[in-house]
Order: C-alpha cells, then structure tokens, then sequence
C-alpha cells in the first residue's frame, strides 16, 4: 500500500503514547493522574441534558440535519450580541461546526492551494498546524515568546513571508500558554492583516473560562475584524459539551460562504438533538457558565499553591483550563521530564514540544481532576523527590 506524503506531516498522536503510559501503569497497580487531554471532567448543566434527551426520544430526528437550524443561528446570534456586542447576519455570518475542530481543520482547504504560506503559532495548539499541512501548505511559525507576554510580534514577521501568507492562525485566550490578548494586540492584528491581505483565524474556545474576574471579548468585536477574517466559537469547555461536538465559525461572509461548501460536501450537519441541546445551552440560563470557571480557578489555586509550596515555582494563568509551566532546570527535555514524571509518580502531563519547537522547556497541565486528586498528585510529586 502507498499512502499520502501527507502522513508524514502529522505528528504521532502524543496522547495515544501518554495512553499506552496510563494503560500500563493501571497494569501495574498504580492509579494514574491523567493532567494531559484537556477534555472537560463536568456535566453540562441539566437544562441542556434534558432537552438532548427529549430531542433524541423523537424518531424525527434521525434524518440528515443538511444545514444549521435557523433557531441555531439566531441563538449564536442572541448570544454574541449580549455577550459580546457583536451584530451578526445569521444565514451569511455564521456557520455551526462538528467542534471547532472540524472548521480549524477544513477550512485551510478553502483558502490555500499546495505551496501557499501559512502563518501559524509556536507553541500552538497542533490542528492550528496540521489544518494547513493536510491542505499542503508551508508553515511559518510565529514565535510566542514568554518575554513578549506570549503575544505574536507582528514585527519579527519576515515581510516576506507576510506577503506570501494566505492566512494566520491566532489564539487568546491561549492553549497552550494560557495568555489573554490586549486591545492594542488585536487592533495590531487587523492593520496587519489588512496590510499584506491575510485572512485572519481566531480560535475563541477559552472566552468564559477566565479567572480572577477577567473578562475577554471576541476578535469580531474589534472594527474591521470582519473584513479580514473569523472567529472560532465551540460549546466544548464552555457549556462542558465536548463529547457533542458542536461549534461555530463566525465572522467575514466570504470566508463563511466558501467553508459551508466545502463542509456540504463533506459532511450532512449536525445530529439535530446536539443542534437543539445547542440552542438550550445558548439561549438558556447562564450560571453554570460561571460555576465551571470558578471550579477551574479553585483547582488552579489548588495545584499552583501546592506546587509552589513544594518548590516549583509557577505563575498563576489568568484564563484557560490549564497550567503552562517551565519545567525543572535539571532536565534537559519536556519529554524527558514528562516520561520520569509519570514513572516516578503515576501523574500524566503533557510534554511542551509536543506544541512546537518553542514549547520545548515547558509542559501543560490541564485542570481536569478534583481539588482532591490535585492534592494528591502534588504530594506525589513531592514524595518522589523529581523536583530536588
Ligand atoms: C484552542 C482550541 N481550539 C479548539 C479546540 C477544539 O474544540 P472543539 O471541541 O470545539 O472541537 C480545542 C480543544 O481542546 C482547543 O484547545
């Protein structure tokens, strides 16, 4: 069998390895900590479980959903419009998404052809990377630097490159680093944009998980953002709905338009129960949307306090469900670090250079345990001594 060159390009999947690691330390008898996939430990609140089980009851509802429910869209609507102040045009704005995953990933087919420049982040979180190689396009790294505050330098980017760039991917709040963006960020971001005539991607999927009273706002919300690109918006972390897969792409109507059609040519919609669960979450009561990202910020506390307590020094993020933190100086990898780790303590994190080049140094903890088993896995990490 001959299989694409294209395989090449993507990268071993990290988490199948750190899951064969998990699988034989519970041979072992030793019960893991998993700290690595980012996948959301809570139940979404109950009004939207009821309505996905009433909606799943209807025999109705097997058929191909094809295209959003314009209910869907008006709720996306409704909802940028209180949360962000952004007015939005449903049938040519904004497209739903099998997660934002499934738009990070094809909409690169809708905007490159083979050859065509990129410009993604490093770190970054790897669809960011692997959406345009699929499409064959060149990658140019974006370096996101801990002495810039992890923002992208628009100036370090070679103008060359600039004016080869088809688009750009951006993040904040940011996995893996955790960073929050400024104004003066974004507006940077659009005269950049408009300069050298890149499509601008933003990935919003961390915007109601921000501690210590923060608030972030959308990328949409800055002028001329919608002439220049879109945003990606996700029910995943923020409605605890990651296993429903649902999402949006929203912004720029050219944009919006050629990536329906790509995705009507590849998918029939989404599951019309997970469109209405959609709507219940969007339009329905609010509270467990703060709830979760105080229980995020509580486990933050948690695990950071401990850890510093025990001599490893980390920063407290100010957003996201994880923790970026640099890894003790005595090791010479992320990998390394992480391997040791996990034979020394039965606690699975994820090693930094599995985000890129400029992750290398630093490893990501996700905030997906209880208080408890943070405690416990910050006194086991003491008790082996890998810090000293
Ligand atoms: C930055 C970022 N974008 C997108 C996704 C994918 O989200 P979805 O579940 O909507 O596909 C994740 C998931 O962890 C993420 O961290």
């Amino acid at each position: 069998m001959k299989f694409s060159s294209k395989m090449d390009k993507l990268g071993s999947a990290i988490f199948a390895e750190l899951k064969a690691r998990k699988d034989a330390l519970t041979a072992r008898g030793i019960s893991p900590i998993d700290l690595s996939v980012g996948s959301p430990d809570r139940p979404p609140a109950p009004h939207i479980l009821q309505a996905l089980k009433e909606e799943v009851a209807d025999p109705g509802n097997y058929v191909y959903a094809i295209s959003d429910l314009p209910e869907l869209l008006e709720a996306v609507k409704g909802w940028y419009k209180v949360r962000f102040g952004v007015e939005l045009d449903p049938a040519a704005e904004i497209t739903s998404l099998i997660g934002s995953q499934d738009g990070l990933a094809h909409i690169s087919l809708t905007i490159v052809d083979p050859g065509d420049v990129v410009l993604v982040p490093d770190p970054g979180y790897p669809i960011f990377s692997a959406g345009p190689a699929i499409a064959g396009a060149e990658l140019v790294k974006m370096p996101m630097l801990e002495e810039n505050g992890f923002l992208i330098d628009f100036d370090s980017i070679d103008p060359a490159d600039a004016k080869r760039a088809k688009f750009m991917i951006v993040s904040y709040p940011n996995n893996p680093v955790t960073a929050l963006a400024t104004d003066e960020f974004y507006r940077d971001l659009i005269d950049f944009a408009k300069k050298y005539d890149i499509v601008v991607l933003h990935d919003n999927a961390y915007c109601e998980l921000v501690f210590d009273g923060y608030r972030v706002g959308s990328f949409l919300s800055y002028p001329g953002a919608m002439d220049v690109g879109v945003e990606f918006n996700s029910l995943s972390k923020t409605y605890n709905m990651a296993g429903c897969r649902i999402g949006f792409a929203i912004g720029n109507r050219e944009v919006i338009k050629n990536l329906k059609i790509m995705k009507s040519n590849i998918d029939y919609g989404i599951f019309l129960p997970i469109q209405k669960a959609g709507i219940a979450a969007l339009t329905g009561p609010q509270d467990t949307v703060r709830e979760t990202a105080l229980a995020y910020q509580n486990r933050r506390d948690v695990l950071i306090n401990g850890l510093n307590e025990i001599g490893w020094p980390i920063e407290k993020p100010r957003a996201t469900m994880f923790v970026w933190a640099k890894i003790p100086e005595k090791f010479d990898s992320s990998m390394n670090f992480v391997l040791q780790l996990i034979e020394n303590t039965g606690v699975l994190v994820t090693p930094g250079i599995s985000f890129g080049d400029r992750g290398e140094g630093f490893v990501r903890m996700a905030l997906v345990q209880n208080e408890d088993l943070m405690r416990e896995a910050i006194d086991r990490i003491d008790a082996s001594g890998i810090l000293r």
